[in-house]
């Protein structure tokens, strides 16, 4: 039911009349396959929420070109231009005020009167977003509370049948999703780790104010960003953090030379490699649920560069649900 749309000219206009019809299509980003509709389409809107059972309205990201087009939807500060510069297309997502004047509809906020707005980068969905000429809202293009997908085999593993099409563009180079940032306060703060470094965010905006201690901030966060909920990301076994030993009952995610022992074993990155690690996580995750064995146990990952995005979707997957 659900197509599957070449990543060339063709299959980005089809994708493009869809859009335009009020239909959602699946797209590739470098973070993870996005699930798009028109923002400005309150029933397409809708219909994202309904198709990924998402239990409430969460704010929605809003996917624009460029820069520019990103301004008339929300009032830049001078920060998030000098962010935009830097890190645009890019895997960073700003949080600021919506204007007045935007057509975006309201259920894209979640009636907040800000609006996350990112220039991804990734030459389909800007191909996508230039060919439609609109805002397109996508959230990942999983079923919610499941594991984000990377590739087009993952999105229709959640969403075939439930929506009109997905572009096939491949593996995403990225594999963790954006870095949420939100400027409508005094100071920056980061609403959620994702695949610009805050150690990237630091040197542009200067002190960034994090909401680290998970379990006091979460409650805060969650109010302030619905998405952010602790068991979030989440395979169907349960999962083990900072595994040092592992049993043969046990699934190993590894990072680096493998524990011994274990029933099966996914390589995130045998160099010790953040950024290779983090385009391979989501699947690592899938990987290791399908086997049905007792339990995932995942090797500590360093908390620097993308480390901090792969161990909060980690700390996700492997919080009480
Ligand atoms: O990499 C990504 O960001 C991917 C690709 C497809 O672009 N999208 C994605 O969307 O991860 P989603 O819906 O899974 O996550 C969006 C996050 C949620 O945690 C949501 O609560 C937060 O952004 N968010 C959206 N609008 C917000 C707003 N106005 N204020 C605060 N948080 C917001
Ligand atoms: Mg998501």
């Amino acid at each position: 039911m659900t197509r599957r749309l070449a990543a060339d000219a063709d299959g980005i206009a089809e994708a493009a009349a869809l859009l335009a019809a009020g239909e959602l299509v699946a797209f590739p980003t470098e973070t993870v396959y996005g699930l798009g509709a028109d923002a400005t389409l309150p029933r397409a809107v809708a219909r994202i929420f309904d198709a990924k059972g998402r239990p409430h309205f969460n704010p929605l990201i809003v996917h624009v070109p460029e820069a520019e087009a990103a301004w008339l939807q929300v009032a830049p500060t001078d920060l998030a231009r000098a962010l935009a510069e830097a890190f645009w297309p890019g895997p960073l997502t700003l949080v600021l005020e919506r204007r007045i004047t935007s057509r975006v509809a309201l259920l894209a906020g979640a009636g907040l009167d800000t609006l996350a707005v990112r220039v991804p980068a990734h030459p389909v969905a800007l191909a996508l977003l230039r060919a439609t000429g609109t805002p397109i809202v996508a959230p990942s293009a999983n079923r919610s509370g499941q594991v984000s997908p990377t590739c087009a085999e993952h999105v229709l593993d959640g969403l075939d049948g439930r929506i009109a099409a997905v572009i096939d563009g491949g593996a995403c180079a990225v594999g963790v999703e954006s870095t949420v940032l939100d400027l409508t306060g005094s100071m920056p703060v980061l609403l959620r780790p994702g695949g610009v470094a805050t150690e990237a965010l630091v040197a542009v905006a200067g002190p960034i104010s994090r909401a680290i201690p998970h379990a006091v901030a979460e409650a805060a966060r969650t109010l302030r960003s619905p998405g952010l909920m602790v068991s979030h990301y989440a395979p169907t076994l349960p999962v083990r953090l900072d595994a040092v030993a592992v049993a043969a009952d046990e699934a190993l995610l590894a990072f680096g030379p493998p524990l011994p022992g274990a029933g099966a074993t996914f390589q995130l990155s045998l160099a010790r490699d953040l950024p290779e690690a983090a385009a391979r996580l989501f699947e690592g995750l899938r990987t290791l649920d399908a086997t049905g064995l007792r339990r995932i146990a995942a090797m500590p990952i360093p908390p620097e560069g993308l480390g901090e995005a792969i161990g909060d979707r980690l700390a996700r997957a492997a919080a009480p649900r």
